[in-house]
């Protein structure tokens, strides 16, 4: 795992800051309102091509000087982005061929952002180009802590230039249409291709797409955009500056980059995140997204985006609460976030997101929404000692992993699956929620990362996996690791084929298992199993080779047959899941575990009482950062300052929705609800 000891030297707290938007007066109004909240850092120019280059090669940079001299002057750092995610209207007049076409054919013209065709000629030079000039001009300025390159890498591209570079890419990794065709399995169908030019992305076509196409297409396009940003990387570093660079990926809506290698190419690793519940499963939802840019970046990280006052979703925008904001905020920064930055500064009069919320909402600084932004900037402030990493670079300690393979992802987003409802980041998503629910903290591994630290390693829906993969984990289990291997993973060879002779595949022999059938359920059905586990979505018919049965199926065609199994391997010991576990009974399964295997919340009882607990070490202490989101005050007793209210951590009291961060003096503590009557 690289590590990106990024360490600014204070938490960042601010945002997007399009002031092209507005006049100056409110410029000026705008800075005032970020000193009295204590905003030290924003994101300019994301979406200003058009106005910094207003004709091909003739740039305007008058406003964008002008405000960065009104921001370094009150103390304001900047992230300056390049602004390749949205090309101007005279780039698609001049190139029509840089435009994307959709996989159905039709091309999309521009009037939106993003829309840019990453493999056409004209699109890289123009960006590479303005990057240059941008790095040139600003990338020795003092105010300035870092480089946004583009924005969110997404466009996914089905034209002509596609094709082509599809092509070189497809070459590159098969040499001869014959290996293409063996591994594609084109003799299925009729698809055996004589010609390389025949072969083209995924588009629109008949029926199903060959899935070994579509996988390798997800694949060849995170490649093509990472050759497209370390091109710009070249040009800022080439400038000379030496201010960090990052991208910001995106979470949780989609997923076209396969992380690890594109967090290995950055100085600095960054993420937008939008919650996905308004709920207390969006609290859930912070830790996954803090704890996988955590794991990617192999330490300090930052948080580019979050929403501000609304949440986006679906077709109407709910509220977040002040206190959610806060809360959101101090989650993703206990999982390592150097930054608590939002999208945007102030909400749009006008222009295609002018319903988003934002820092300053469109009734301005006279509302409670602002007056948390300036809470929330009080307390950054005061909690600003934990950016500082320790020693030895590990904000965070976990003994249990879980593996994040992006091709997972894209695998299970192949059609004709045995049950399409099956969704990767669904799956991973839930595991992890059981671990937040039983207070464990969680790291996120890719194969073939160094395991001895951890003490449960969880596989969630790793649909094709090497041999390598395979001996990768039957070392970690035969040292004395316990693995839990669920449905649904190592069926097949990283070509998509089925590895044949019974599932899973190349896992068969560490799990001590073969099953010879999926029996996918519909929708809405559960299958019940011993001691008390229900399931969903997916069941197997399972044979014991060498495994035990730990619980059995107790209902349907499977009943009596085994559905949990355990497999001593040397010093450990390997657990497959059969089927889908419901939510519920994830959670049993996990937290009871976790018991058995020693494995401990960081502190223990909070979850019960509501608490999420997280414990972020530093280089003068540990701190632990309590989050309450239940509904009863808690009080909390150990050694520690509080640096949110500056109170000593003994006899601590916590309202609902409220926040600690302790500077921990000892480990221990207690928690205990408190009986308001005093009873
Ligand atoms: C992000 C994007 C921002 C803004 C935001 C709104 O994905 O980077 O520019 O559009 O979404 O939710």
């Amino acid at each position: 795992m690289t590590q990106h000891p990024y360490n600014p030297g204070r938490l960042l707290f601010g945002g997007d800051y399009n002031p092209e938007q507005w006049s100056r007066d409110v410029w000026v109004e705008d800075i005032a309102l970020m000193r009295r909240a204590a905003v030290n850092t924003v994101s300019l120019g994301i979406f200003s091509w058009a106005l910094l280059e207003p004709r091909e090669g003739e740039y305007d940079v008058t406003w964008l000087d002008d405000i960065i001299a009104l921001l370094h002057e009150a103390g304001i750092g900047f992230f300056l982005a390049t602004p390749t995610a949205s090309p101007p209207p005279w780039f698609t007049r001049a190139y029509p061929d840089a435009l994307p076409v959709r996989a159905d054919g039709t091309k999309l013209s521009h009037g939106s952002r993003d829309t840019y065709a990453i493999s056409a000629p004209a699109y890289r030079d123009a960006s590479r180009r303005i990057a240059r000039f941008l790095a040139d001009r600003y990338g020795s300025h003092p105010g300035l802590r870092g480089w946004h390159v583009h924005n969110e890498y997404g466009t996914i591209d089905y034209g002509p230039h596609a094709a082509e570079a599809f092509r070189r890419w497809l070459r590159r990794k098969y040499d001869s249409l014959d290996a293409l065709n063996a591994a594609w399995v084109t003799a299925f169908w009729s698809q055996h291709y004589d010609e390389w030019n025949d072969v083209l992305p995924p588009r629109a076509t008949q029926y199903l797409h060959n899935p070994a196409q579509a996988v390798d297409f997800k694949r060849f396009n995170s490649d093509e955009m990472l050759e497209a940003y370390l091109e710009q990387k070249a040009e800022i570093t080439a400038s000379g500056s030496t201010a960090p660079v990052t991208t910001n990926f995106m979470l949780p809506t989609w997923n076209h980059l396969e992380q690890w290698s594109w967090s290995d190419a950055q100085d600095a690793v960054s993420i937008d995140h939008y919650l996905d519940d308004p709920g207390i499963d969006g609290e859930t939802h912070v830790a996954y997204c803090g704890d996988l840019t955590r794991s990617w970046a192999g330490g300090p990280w930052l948080l580019m985006e979050q929403n501000a006052i609304g949440i986006r979703m679906g077709d109407r925008t709910s509220l977040k609460e002040p206190d959610q904001t806060i809360r959101n905020s101090l989650g993703y920064i206990a999982r390592g976030s150097q930054s608590s930055l939002f999208f945007q500064w102030r909400a749009s009069a006008g222009g295609s997101e002018f319903w988003h919320g934002a820092l300053v909402p469109h009734a301005g600084e006279a509302s409670r929404a602002f007056e948390a932004v300036v809470e929330l900037g009080g307390i950054l402030e005061s909690i600003s000692e934990v950016v500082e990493p320790p020693t030895d670079g590990r904000t965070f300690e976990a003994d249990v992993a879980i593996l994040w393979d992006a091709e997972g992802w894209w695998s299970t987003e192949t059609p004709h699956l045995p049950n399409d409802a099956l969704s990767y980041s669904d799956e991973v998503r839930a595991t992890h929620r059981s671990l937040w629910r039983a207070g464990i903290s969680v790291d996120f591994v890719r194969a073939g990362d160094d395991l001895s630290r951890y003490r449960l390693v969880i596989i969630p829906s790793m649909f094709a996996m090497s041999e390598a993969d395979a001996a990768w984990l039957t070392s970690y289990v035969r040292a004395g690791g316990q693995v839990v291997v669920q449905f649904f993973s190592g069926i097949a060879d990283m070509n998509q084929r089925v590895i044949t002779g019974g599932y899973p595949g190349v896992l068969r022999e560490l799990l001590g298992v073969r099953a010879e059938e999926i029996r996918p359920l519909p929708d809405g059905e559960t299958l019940e199993l011993g001691e008390e586990h229900y399931s969903e979505l997916w069941s197997e018919r399972v044979q014991l080779d060498g495994a035990t049965s730990v619980v059995d199926y107790r209902e349907g065609a499977l009943a009596g047959l085994p559905a949990i199994t355990r497999n001593d391997v040397g010093a450990g010991a390997a657990t497959y899941l059969s089927t889908r576990l419901t939510q519920r009974s994830r959670d049993r399964f996990y937290a009871r575990l976790c018991v058995d295997l020693g494995i401990e919340p960081v502190v223990s009882g909070a979850a019960d009482l509501g608490l999420e607990a997280v414990r972020r070490r530093g280089a003068a202490a540990d701190y632990l950062f309590l989050l309450h989101h239940g509904s009863e005050r808690v009080t909390v007793s150990g050694e520690g300052v509080d640096l949110v209210t500056g109170a000593s951590a003994t006899g601590l009291s916590l309202e609902p929705g409220g926040v600690a961060v302790i500077r921990e003096s000892s480990r221990e503590w207690m928690l205990a609800a408190e009986n308001p009557s005093g009873e």
